[in-house]
């Protein structure tokens, strides 16, 4: 496998947190160029805090950069004060609260800082200096960072091999009846994003995270590898499972989506995703009862849907995906 350059966007986040240490577990597959962080979960003063603790965690911090990226949305201020978006005074999505809480308190604070510079000035500098088609990008909170970036320059695009996003849904929506969190708190930001040009989009979407889910003994599974860093996964997958059990059904009792870190595994063996489609989408920006929607034009096998420009993955492969966690998880006896 060839070895990508990857730039992780995160609004860390419980499963931000297991998304950055399943890339950090594979070296041989992924070089973490630097990582930034975005509003979302929580503010992003939290969310950047929660990122360095991780790094921490994995002892890496002297490697691998972490900026501090955008705390508001692309758009406009007054769209980011409706209810249900994170603030600097640490409010912020209600329903999120017990699955994500305020930090990841399986970790101490972290004694490191971010950078100096800001997320969407590295992004932009990183990109312009890299070679064509040469960096993966794996955004996993609200792409506000990524838009500016396109914004302020639009060179960057091709430098980009792929983006794999966590966002999005077809039949399922979290913040809203048709709207996904990441989406919704800025689907401006989203819309840019995916019209921008990037060589390849694709959605990892609410339908396929729902699929791969992790239940309790998934987590007991992880628990036995008996490391620090599987110890910090198995408690919070199993927050989110409380966390879950409040706010949205899931497949099975007992268990929860675990979304972003489908993304890392899907770029390790492209297999677990399922019911890949080449699809035409849309970001509703209206601020009505569909607001946020990812509108992918895949009904009715309409003959004269929009060119398409992007993937999504309506589906995904559940024990490939917990069993490609756990054995990642395993090599942490090798390294903490
Ligand atoms: O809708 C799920 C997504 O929203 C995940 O990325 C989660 O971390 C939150 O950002
Ligand atoms: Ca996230």
């Amino acid at each position: 496998m060839e070895r990508r350059k990857v730039i992780l966007d995160v609004d860390t986040g419980s499963d931000d947190s297991i998304a950055i240490i399943t890339a950090l577990l594979c070296p041989e597959a992924f070089e973490v160029l630097g990582i930034t962080t975005v509003n979302g979960n929580r503010c992003v003063d939290y969310t950047t805090e929660n990122t360095l603790r991780i790094v921490e965690l994995m002892g890496m911090e002297d490697k691998v950069p972490v900026f501090r990226g955008c705390a508001s949305t692309y758009v406009s201020i007054m769209l980011g004060r409706r209810p249900g978006y994170p603030r600097r005074d640490g409010s912020g999505p209600a329903n999120n609260a017990a699955v994500h809480g305020d930090f990841i308190d399986q970790c101490p604070p972290s004694h490191h800082k971010e950078q100096r510079q800001n997320a969407v000035s590295w992004l932009v500098e990183t990109l312009l200096a890299a070679e064509d088609d040469s960096i993966t990008l794996i955004p996993i909170g609200p792409l506000t960072n990524i838009a500016h970036a396109v914004a302020i320059e639009p060179r960057i695009v091709p430098k980009v091999h792929e983006i794999m996003f966590m966002g999005g849904g077809w039949k399922i929506g979290n913040k809203s009846a048709v709207g996904e969190m990441n989406v919704w708190l800025d689907p401006e930001a989203a819309q840019v994003v995916l019209n921008a040009g990037f060589r390849k989009f694709t959605f990892v979407p609410l339908d396929a995270t729902h699929e791969a889910y992790f239940n309790a003994a998934d987590a007991a599974r992880i628990r036995a590898i008996g490391t620090p860093v599987a110890e910090v996964v198995a408690s919070l997958i199993e927050q989110r499972i409380t966390g879950y059990s409040t706010w949205q059904k899931v497949a099975e009792e007992n268990a929860t989506p675990v979304h972003d870190p489908l993304c890392v595994v899907a770029l390790l063996d492209p297999s677990v995703l399922k019911e890949v489609e080449h699809a035409h989408c849309e970001i509703d920006c209206g601020g009505g009862a569909a607001y946020g929607q990812t509108i992918f034009d895949i009904r009715n096998g309409r003959m004269d849907a929009l060119a398409p420009n992007c993937y999504v993955a309506l589906g995904a492969d559940r024990k490939k995906y917990v069993d490609a966690i756990v054995n990642i998880l395993a090599r942490s006896n090798e390294q903490h």
